[in-house]
């Protein structure tokens, strides 16, 4: 694996047990939401995760921040396996943004315990200091003190950004970052990213329904459909000129929309 990785994988898949109703039959379904997922990220890229609900996207999301065990395959983050990071030490390295800001901010919580507890939780002795982390994410100073219904959607996942960002990650994993957002707000937070990119060198996985969004920000984009790959490779090839027909299936779909 070359020094300039952040992020492989080889051949992930990941297998649930679902059981079926047990008066009537007590075995188990099983269901392979991920199969043979193989990736690689190179430092301070963006890679793009597309396909339709229910195509393997939060489950793979989950696997590479740590949140979720994967059944069988390899995972590196830089040059070592995910599953030899500690806790702690994984979650300095790989940070997970949800889709919906408001249900990850406790809303009990001012956002400065929320910024200072990830701040604690994450570094010994705290670098960044929270005035510095709301600055970096667009927040005014203010911010502090006030509680998170008092903030739109957008400023609330900025809050989840400045969380997300205490420990000094180097790979982010945004799972529908935007989808729950006003389109106006949209390109705020994936501009967002786009700088934090420029200004911390991090590394990327953003996930979305709309490739259109993901075209935009992405150098490279994988296309899953139950739970597999089918398509992947360089963000401006894959918009222009894709290959596999459910991707033409989705930018077709893409471009009815905006006639
Ligand atoms: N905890 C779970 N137990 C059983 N099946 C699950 C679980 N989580 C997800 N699945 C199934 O895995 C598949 C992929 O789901 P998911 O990763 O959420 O897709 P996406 O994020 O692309 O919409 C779906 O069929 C879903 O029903
Ligand atoms: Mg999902």
């Amino acid at each position: 694996m070359s020094n300039n990785t952040i992020l492989k994988t080889a051949n992930v898949n990941k297998v649930f047990g679902v059981k079926r109703n047990f008066l009537v039959d007590s075995s188990t379904n099983l269901v392979n939401a991920v199969k043979d997922v193989s990736i690689t990220l190179e430092k301070g890229k963006i890679l793009g995760i597309a396909g339709e609900s229910g195509s393997g996207k939060t489950t793979f999301a989950k696997i590479i921040s740590g949140l979720m065990e994967y059944s069988t395959g390899e995972i590196f983050i830089s040059d070592k396996k995910i599953t030899d990071y500690s806790k702690y030490d994984l979650a300095k390295k790989v940070q997970m943004i949800f889709q919906d800001p408001f249900s990850s901010l406790n809303p009990k919580l001012s956002i400065e315990t929320i910024i200072v507890e990830a701040i604690r939780s994450k570094q010994k002795n705290a670098i960044i200091p929270a005035k510095e982390l709301l600055e970096l994410v667009g927040l005014p100073e203010d911010s502090l003190k006030k509680y998170p219904h008092q903030f739109s959607g957008g400023q609330r996942q900025r809050i989840a950004i400045a969380r997300a960002l205490a420990g000094e990650p180097e790979l982010i994993i945004a799972d529908e970052p935007v989808s729950s957002l006003d389109i106006s707000v949209q390109a705020q937070i994936m501009n967002l990213f786009l700088e934090l990119r420029e200004k911390l060198g991090l590394s990327y996985i953003i996930i979305s329904h709309d490739l259109n969004l993901l075209g935009a920000v992405s150098d490279e984009i994988v296309i899953m459909q139950n739970g597999e790959i089918v398509e992947c490779g360089n963000s401006t090839e894959i918009m222009n000129n894709p290959k596999n027909s459910y991707t033409q299936k989705l930018i077709s779909a893409i471009k009815t929309v905006s006639k």
